[in-house]
């Protein structure tokens, strides 16, 4: 069955007005989940777990509901392994200072990829200036895919205790091999947390299967409310370590001298939570998961394969990572985003004649700094896409960009 995007779009009333095409920095969010974080201000706003009248009784219900529909979502064994964070930025902030600073010390190995978001960077670097801990890297080939056999030294070499990678990279769209990544870690003793951000929104994810350690996403880029994300982690390893901030809510008791924690997940959610984002990430991905995620997967596919053939009817125009004869990347292992640059034309002067026309792309480094200095470029234009797009939009940005082009000649 395919989808009904005139029916998905109804639920969008701001795509009206935009070809938005912005997706990999913030997915729109279907009005029955605005809804849902407005409904339960004005019917069950309590704070969670501390009270026992009825609307606080009704809060901790919504908030443990929505625990569940995400540990349905990712299929985590137990929903203790879901834990509410800010977004993914601090869920892998979580690990870094929880796990890194009771596990790791100095000479042990954190491996990143130059594929990486500056969240899946930055934590590592403070780690490894707080404990001595190394930071090593895999490149790409030309065309994106990681250098498997740079990960194979770095295995080989010993001392790693963890492989930190994308699920799909914010830039290329690339989605590297990370069942084979996670298989080949383990094999050598390390843990790996995969920083589902982008994927989390394209593909089916199942944490049990893929047997990652630590898996990481946000809720605004699955199509629910900004200010909540999520941490999974196997049971037994969140179990062992400390937790990463200290306050309200996680306690199990606490004298003038000393305190012990709660159980899971309560031990690493301290102070206040995002209750009613919770509720909406809830609707949202119960509205996300109606759909088969081969619908999304072919529909997302074949907006991508019209975008890159458009764009690359662009003579001045290179798309980052397609070394091929056709100047195409290979699409296989790609989706949901693509990053490209033009002659002569920056691409914040670009996104802003094309924003005056309601076309919403994305201009900068987009937080993968090490990415761009891989291609010698500063800056480029990302083209990313959801569930909602049509073909139409994407036929708006070729003449959109020749435009431009000429104002710049
Ligand atoms: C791959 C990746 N990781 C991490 C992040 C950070 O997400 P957030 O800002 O929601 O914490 C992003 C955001 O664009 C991302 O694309």
């Amino acid at each position: 069955m395919s989808l009904d995007l005139a029916k998905i779009r109804l639920q969008f009333p701001i795509l009206s007005e935009f070809a938005y095409l912005d997706n990999a920095a913030t997915a729109q969010t279907p009005q029955i989940a605005i809804d849902a974080v407005s409904d339960f201000y004005e019917d069950s706003n309590a704070n969670v777990h501390r009270g026992l009248h009825p609307l606080a009784e009704k809060a901790t219900e919504a908030y443990e509901d929505a625990r569940q529909a995400i540990s349905k979502f990712i299929n985590s064994k137990y929903s203790e392994e879901i834990i509410f964070t800010s977004g993914t930025t601090e869920s892998i902030n979580l690990v870094a200072r929880s796990l890194g600073e009771s596990e790791l010390k100095e000479g042990d190995k954190i491996v990143l990829t130059v594929l990486e978001h500056h969240s899946n960077i930055t934590p590592w670097l403070q780690l490894k200036n707080r404990t001595g801990a190394e930071v090593s890297w895999i490149d790409i080939d030309d065309e994106g895919n990681l250098k498997m056999d740079e990960l194979d030294s770095i295995l080989d070499e010993g001392n790693v205790s963890l492989v930190s990678v994308t699920g799909l990279s914010n830039v290329i769209g690339v989605r590297p091999p990370i069942e084979e990544i996670i298989k080949k870690a383990h094999a050598k003793g390390a843990k790996v947390l995969i920083d589902a951000a982008q994927l989390a929104a394209h593909h089916k994810i199942d944490v049990q299967k893929l047997d990652c350690d630590f898996l990481a996403f946000s809720g605004h880029k699955v199509y629910g409310p900004m200010g909540i994300g999520v941490l999974y982690g196997k049971k037994d390893l969140l179990e062992s370590m400390p937790p990463f901030q200290t306050g309200g809510g996680m306690i199990r008791s606490v004298s003038a001298e000393s305190f012990t924690c709660a159980d899971l997940p309560e031990k690493f959610e301290a102070g206040t939570p995002p209750v009613a984002e919770a509720v909406g990430l809830k609707t949202a991905i119960d509205w996300l998961s109606q759909f088969d995620w081969k619908d999304i997967e072919e529909h997302e596919g074949k907006l991508i394969e019209l975008a890159i053939k458009e764009l690359t009817s662009i003579n001045s125009l290179t798309i980052l990572c397609s070394k091929t004869e056709n100047r195409k990347p290979k699409t296989e292992n790609r989706s949901s985003s693509i990053g490209f640059t033009i002659d002569g034309v920056h691409p914040h002067d670009l996104t802003d004649i094309l924003g005056e026309k309601g076309i919403c792309l994305r201009a900068g480094h987009h937080c993968a700094q090490p990415l761009h200095e891989r291609f010698n470029v500063e800056a480029s234009t990302r083209l990313s896409i959801g569930i909602y797009n049509t073909e139409e939009e994407i036929l708006k940005v070729k003449p959109a960009i020749e435009e431009a082009i000429r104002v710049f000649e």
